[in-house]
């Protein structure tokens, strides 16, 4: 199809419905899969972590409480950065009852502000000369404001689920290595397949939010999975992301989300969806700790297996690009400076 016909609005829409469509029938049929014949059978060989740091961002709600949870209970110290301290404190108390393990704490991080970033991994570094695992987990789905510029001059999804992570990842690579065998791990989604990443558009001023708006959340999940091949190239540190699937948590409830995605999460969450405990103990614990992929770096998972699909859509030059791009607008140079 000629490219001046797939710019018509009209057309655009239309192909993006056909793609969402695509895609969401193809991750049903893969969880059915995965739910029914594999789940059962599934065998752990678990990294021991006892002792060791793990840090998990939006650790305080969904996805990342429940990953903290799993840590604590492994016998880890855990440190949760969240926005949210009060909600996120009894969060730690609520860990702390249900593992037994005190060495869960929560420290001030906006991933949306570049500074915020910067004192919060000063503040892990400190503390915690080495670093086991982070999850770079905590997420926006949608926003009532779409058009929101952050303060560092990102649309806020870039910030929040993106830049702010690879700012964070870069600060604390120092404890990660030095800690042996470390990990970085990612919450991507298969959204990240709807993706049309301009580099020199990266706050979709030209392009648009795309259908439902959800353009914004389709690219920052893009990044984050180009990130985790760019660092499986240069970091030394192994690197994982990973598609939970549908998960049942606040992300999909919020009123932000537009009407349309709400609308499909309603009608499919109570029989295709898993909950954020799920979702916890058998996803990203397989990322983080799996002794079987210990060797892999710099691919995506889905459904505790590779995720062919997304890893073919990963260009090695074009993660190369975010990369440097990605640096220039965080000023990574100068806060490393700072930092070290
Ligand atoms: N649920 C799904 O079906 C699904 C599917 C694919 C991928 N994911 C991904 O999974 C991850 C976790 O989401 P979830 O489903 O568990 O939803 P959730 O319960 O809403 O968790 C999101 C977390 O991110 C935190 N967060 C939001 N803005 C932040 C900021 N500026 N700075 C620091 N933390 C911030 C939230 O903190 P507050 O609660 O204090 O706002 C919350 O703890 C996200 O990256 C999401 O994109 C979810």
């Amino acid at each position: 199809m000629c490219s001046a016909f797939r710019k018509i609005p009209f057309v655009q829409k239309a192909l993006q419905l056909k793609t969402f469509t695509v895609l969401s029938t193809c991750a049903t049929f893969d969880f059915f899969i995965y739910k029914h014949f594999k789940r059962n059978s599934i065998q752990r060989d678990e990294e021991d972590i006892s002792g060791k740091c793990v840090v998990v961002t939006g650790g305080s709600s969904g996805i990342g409480r429940s990953s903290a949870r799993e840590f604590a209970k492994r016998g880890a110290t855990v440190v949760i950065g969240d926005v949210d301290l009060k909600n996120g404190q009894k969060v730690v108390n609520e860990i702390r009852q249900q593992t037994g393990n005190k060495n869960v704490s929560i420290l001030k991080l906006d991933l949306s502000d570049m500074d915020s970033v910067e004192e919060f991994a000063k503040n892990v570094s400190a503390k915690h000369p080495k670093i086991k695992i982070l999850l770079n987990n905590a997420g926006i789905g949608g926003s009532k404001d779409k058009n929101i510029i952050t303060k560092d001059g990102f649309n806020i999804h870039i910030a929040v689920n993106y830049m702010g992570h690879f700012l964070l990842t870069n600060l604390l690579m120092k404890n990660l290595r030095a800690e042996e065998h470390s990990r970085i791990v990612s919450t991507t989604s298969t959204f990240m397949l709807m993706q049309e990443l301009d580099l020199d558009d990266i706050n979709m001023e030209k392009s648009g939010f795309g259908l439902d708006n959800g353009l914004p959340y389709s690219n920052t999940k893009y990044c984050l999975a180009l990130l985790t091949k760019e660092l499986g190239k240069r970091s030394g540190v192994n690197s994982y992301a990973f598609c939970p699937g549908m998960v049942n948590t606040p992300i999909t409830h919020s009123p932000d989300v537009a009407p349309g995605l709400r609308f499909f999460y309603r009608i499919t969450m109570s029989w295709l969806s898993v909950t954020a405990d799920e979702a916890a103990s058998e996803f990203v614990m397989f990322c983080a700790l799996e002794n079987r992929i210990k060797g892999e770096t710099g691919m995506v998972y889905r459904f505790r297996k590779h995720f062919h699909k997304a890893n073919k859509n990963l260009d090695a030059d074009f993660a190369e690009r975010l990369w440097d791009k990605s640096s220039e607008m965080v000023r990574l140079d100068e806060r490393l400076r700072r930092f070290n």
